[in-house]
């Protein structure tokens, strides 16, 4: 079967590195056109520029900061001038905040769930009636198992990830019967350059790092996933070879999610 995006117009949010970028340049590579979005504006720049030499037009991106409603106003005003409408969103921009009860402030806890739930939300409240104009749609909400085996290491995330895969649940089930799908993608442990900044070199090599937080973790797999088996996902998730597939977490975790 040949999957591809051909025609179709996609919000990826996040695109300037990690997974956000990976599954931006799968969908390009795939025919569709792309808006995504960062906050760090000059970087994505950059990176549209370097994407602009090979697809053209089909790629463009703004400054946003998702956890803002006024700048998810802003992407959804852009991919309406620019593009027309939007077949595909992938809310994938994020960032986490570490600590557990005692810990975690209630500014954490608000910035963790405006850039994860409340983006999910508020892009998919806008998005809806763009994809239903259009005759259906594809909503991808990149999650976390940690949505349903939380974790004391990802406390916050647990917390909100469970609420995104609710809400997933929720947006499959209102719109299934109007050709608007729903789905998460449920990440186990995937190496992004977010990984950089966790590593200490006192400790050992990058790779080494690597290695010993898939034992920690415990996954069966022995290896932390690569961007691509992300992207891989996501292309699938996005296109109408998936037509039949609403409401469901899709986990990308070499096996690591120990329920059923
Ligand atoms: N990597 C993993 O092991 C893992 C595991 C579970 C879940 N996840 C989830 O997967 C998603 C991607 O993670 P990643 O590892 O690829 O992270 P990453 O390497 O840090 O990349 C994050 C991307 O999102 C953008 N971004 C971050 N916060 C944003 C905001 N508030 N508004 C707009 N753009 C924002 C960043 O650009 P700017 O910095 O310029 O904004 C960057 O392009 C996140 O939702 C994360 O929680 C990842």
């Amino acid at each position: 079967m040949d999957i591809n995006l051909k025609g179709k117009v996609a919000i990826v949010t996040g695109g300037r590195q990690g997974i956000g970028h990976c599954i931006t340049q799968t969908f390009l590579e795939a025919g569709a056109s792309v808006l995504t979005c960062a906050r760090d504006g000059a970087g994505l720049s950059a990176q549209i520029e370097h994407w602009r030499a090979s697809h053209g037009d089909r790629i463009a991106g703004i400054q946003a900061d998702v956890g803002q409603a006024e700048d998810i106003d802003r992407l959804l005003a852009e991919v309406r001038n620019r593009f027309g409408g939007v077949d595909v969103l992938v809310n994938n921009a994020a960032t986490s905040e570490s600590g557990t009860l005692a810990s975690l402030s209630d500014d954490q806890w608000h910035r963790e769930f405006d850039v994860k739930l409340m983006a999910m939300i508020r892009t998919a409240r806008a998005a809806v009636p763009l994809m239903l104009a259009r005759g259906g749609g594809s909503i991808i909400n990149i999650n976390a198992i940690f949505a349903r085996q939380p974790d004391m290491t990802f406390y916050a995330s647990s917390v909100v990830r469970a609420g995104c895969l609710a809400f997933t649940k929720l947006l499959a089930r209102e719109h299934a019967a109007q050709g608007v799908r729903a789905n998460a993608i449920g990440l186990g442990l995937v190496e992004t350059p977010a990984w950089e900044k966790w590593h200490d070199p006192a400790q050992g090599s990058y790779e080494a790092f690597l290695k010993s937080s898939a034992e920690f973790y415990r996954v069966p797999m022995g290896r932390v996933g690569r961007m691509q088996e992300v992207g891989n996902v996501a292309l699938f998730l996005a296109s109408d070879a998936a037509s039949y597939v609403t409401g469901t977490q899709l986990d990308v975790d070499g096996g690591m999610a120990a329920y059923l």
